[in-house]
């Protein structure tokens, strides 16, 4: 029961459904019609912050753990929790970093692209800003147990804050053969209970949901509201950057849509609280090979509708991939997702922020990635997804030259050596094995290593050739 008194609730997404649950429930599930929950404030009653100096204010307080997090400097734009309920790991030291080579690659003016990179957290991606949230709300709650289905990385964040903190037992879903090895490395490392089912990661979610609600393990999947509260603050943090300028567009790749649809919930509340006057547009970018989200919406015109979405589009797809057989593929592993379990909300966040989604092939996505690296901070495939879809988006006359874009970089290079080595290396069967089955035809931005004996003279020349 929700007390009418509480000015923090969960409620249902769908504005025409009145379902609401209790801060502490866990089921995550509207008790009504089975809809996805929002975290939601009553803002009149907390006293929100009317200006951003609630942030500055912190900036020379940074010994104080919840001043130094980048995810709960903004806690009284997600205050779901006290301070002695939060968890933190020193989540979110991040960096948005100009990149002006990557500007150049996209078709993007000088001093345009911004890429807002992730992999700094403690396990390596954006995942930890979220896992901060659902940790603090879990103890909240008093779960022992926690689990997650992931592509890698919810799972390396899971395992990296159940052995630091100590706080719950780490229970990973894993699709078999579909982890990339810096990630699987991640949870081994940490101790997680690892199990790797017959599947793919869309049977590891479906899964993982229906062991979590028997056994009452607690939830950290992006389905988890509490989650994306945290994953809000990479958006403030960007904000923070720019001087607390609104930037013309956020470009993010799409997987399970839990991350655009935080976005859209960030941005809408700031402008509801008058921290901003505007919003930015979202662009959701898919793999081509996982693409749900483009498919439905710019293919078969799927939007919002105030709550009123045809929720038949989205059966008819499923069926039709069920009907074919058709699994998700592609080198991005990390997006290889073909049921988001956030659909509704990113169709939300398109609605609040103007918002489109455009697919990429695994070509696009490893030349961007390789770009990147060479002209920016290194990411991992899913997230040089992003780049690939501004230089469509450039292509198209969509995104204008010298409009202020982000990309965000979700992952570290390293979670996914293999796919890095494979591009650059000169072996054909490496490449082959990685990236030629996956309809890759050329790494084009390719730095090889040069071999030579192991003689003076010869290495000497190498060098005098090759970094003249
Ligand atoms: N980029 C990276 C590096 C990811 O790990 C993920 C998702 C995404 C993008 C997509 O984000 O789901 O919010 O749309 N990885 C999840 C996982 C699914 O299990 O680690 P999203």
């Amino acid at each position: 029961m929700v007390a009418m008194d509480d000015a923090v609730y969960q409620r249902c997404i769908d504005p025409n459904c009145d379902g609401v649950l209790d801060v502490k429930d866990t089921s995550f599930r509207c008790p009504r019609c089975g809809d996805l929950m929002d975290v939601a404030y009553d803002w009149d009653r907390l006293r929100p912050p009317t200006s951003w100096k609630f942030v500055e204010q912190k900036w020379s307080r940074r010994t104080d753990p919840l001043c130094y997090s980048g995810v709960w400097r903004f806690r009284e734009l997600l205050p779901f929790a006290p301070p002695e309920c939060v968890v933190t790991i020193g989540e979110g030291q991040t960096i948005l970093q100009c990149a002006d080579a990557v500007a150049t690659y996209t078709g993007m003016k000088p001093g345009r692209v911004f890429l807002q990179y992730e992999g700094m957290n403690p396990s390596g991606s954006f995942k930890d800003n979220g896992m901060t949230a659902a940790f603090t709300h879990a103890r909240i709650v008093g779960a022992k147990r926690a689990a997650c289905a992931s592509t890698g990385n919810t799972s390396a964040s899971l395992a990296v804050y159940c052995s630091a903190t100590g706080a719950m037992r780490a229970i990973i879903f894993i699709g078999s053969g579909k982890i990339a090895y810096g990630k699987l490395a991640q949870a081994l490392d940490h101790g997680a209970l690892t199990i790797q089912i017959a599947g793919d990661f869309d049977d590891a979610m479906a899964r993982v949901q229906e062991v979590a609600g028997k056994l009452g393990i607690y939830l950290v999947n992006s389905i988890n509201p509490f989650r994306l509260e945290g994953q809000k603050t990479i958006m403030y943090r960007i904000l923070e950057a720019l001087g607390w300028e609104v930037p013309d567009w956020v470009v993010v790749p799409g997987g399970n849509l839990g991350n655009v649809s935080s976005f859209g919930k960030a941005f809408g509340e700031l402008h509801h609280l008058g921290l901003i006057k505007r919003v930015p547009r979202l662009a959701v970018i898919n793999a081509a090979g996982a693409n749900t989200f483009f498919h439905l919406t710019q293919r078969h015109g799927l939007r919002w509708e105030s709550g009123r979405w045809d929720r038949e589009k989205l059966s008819a797809h499923y069926r039709a991939l069920d009907g074919e057989n058709v699994r998700a593929a592609t080198i991005a592993s990390a997006i290889e997702i073909n049921r988001p379990v956030n659909l509704p909300k990113a169709l939300r966040a398109l609605a609040t922020c103007g918002g489109l989604a455009r697919e990429v092939t695994d070509q696009e996505i490893v030349d961007a990635k390789a770009k990147v690296g060479s002209g920016g901070l290194g990411c991992e495939p899913a997230s040089a997804a992003a780049v690939a879809g501004l230089r469509r988006l450039r292509l198209e006359g969509v995104v204008d030259s010298d409009e202020r874009v982000v990309c965000v970089l979700t992952g570290h290079q390293l979670k996914d050596p293999n796919a890095t080595v494979a591009y650059h290396s000169s072996d054909p069967k490496t490449f082959d094995e990685m990236l030629g089955r996956r309809g890759v035809r050329r790494a084009n931005f390719a730095n090889r290593a040069v071999q030579v004996r192991n003689e003076l003279a010869e290495i000497i020349q190498a060098i005098e050739v090759y970094a003249r």
